[in-house]
């Protein structure tokens, strides 16, 4: 069966490297539907919101990652670590905690930046949030793009470096093929 995907994007700025990135996806591999997962209108959690039952915009960010197969995190890096609004939004997400949408479901992440280091600080921490949400994070493979400004258009519309997108075509396939292979949930 075809997989969907949601592509959540760690940063809200119109021209985002890291959105263009996730945008890349959806024309490397088409084995595979993609849907946006939007999080720029989701409030600062708080758990008075939650109390008076949970904002429109954060059921239907929950819904929407309840609706597909597996999710990738395309984010980039802030001090060393995970953007603000994407923690947010992972915050959400996983409440109740209980019933997480996120719960068990497959996710990949994916990074990209004009510095050196490929986001490879803010992975780290990410995939540790993501553990104690426990969410399957795809093991082993990690997907650091480094000085993307040298690798887009000049527009910086479009990825244009051939060797990045091989890399992420071999990563967006080996994430569509483990999806089937991700832990199912243990019920207590
Ligand atoms: C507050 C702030 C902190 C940043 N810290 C880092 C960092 O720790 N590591 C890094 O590689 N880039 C860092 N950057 C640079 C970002 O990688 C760069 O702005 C990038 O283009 C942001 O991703 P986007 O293009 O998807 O919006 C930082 C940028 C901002 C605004």
């Amino acid at each position: 069966m075809t997989k969907t995907i949601g592509l959540i994007c760690g940063s809200l700025r119109k021209n985002s490297y890291n959105r263009m990135i996730a945008e890349s996806l959806t024309t490397l591999d088409d084995s595979a539907q993609y849907r946006w997962i939007e999080i720029s209108s989701l409030p600062f959690f708080n758990e008075d919101l939650e109390a008076d039952g949970s904002p429109e915009s954060v059921a239907s960010f929950r819904a929407a990652i309840q609706d597909v197969d597996g999710v990738i995190i395309v984010s980039p890096e802030y001090n060393s670590g995970i953007p603000g609004v994407l923690k947010n939004a992972l915050d959400w997400a996983s409440r109740p905690r209980t019933s997480s949408v996120l719960n068990r479901k497959p996710v990949g992440l994916i990074g990209a930046t004009p510095g050196g280091f490929g986001t490879a600080f803010a992975q780290m921490q990410t995939r540790e949030v993501l553990e104690a949400m426990q969410v399957n994070v795809l093991p082993f493979q990690k997907m650091l793009i480094s000085q993307v400004h040298e690798k887009v258009d000049s527009q910086q519309k479009v990825l244009t470096d051939e060797s990045t997108k091989r890399y992420l075509q071999r990563y967006l396939q080996q994430f569509i093929h483990w999806i089937d292979q991700a832990p199912v949930p243990v019920l207590d």
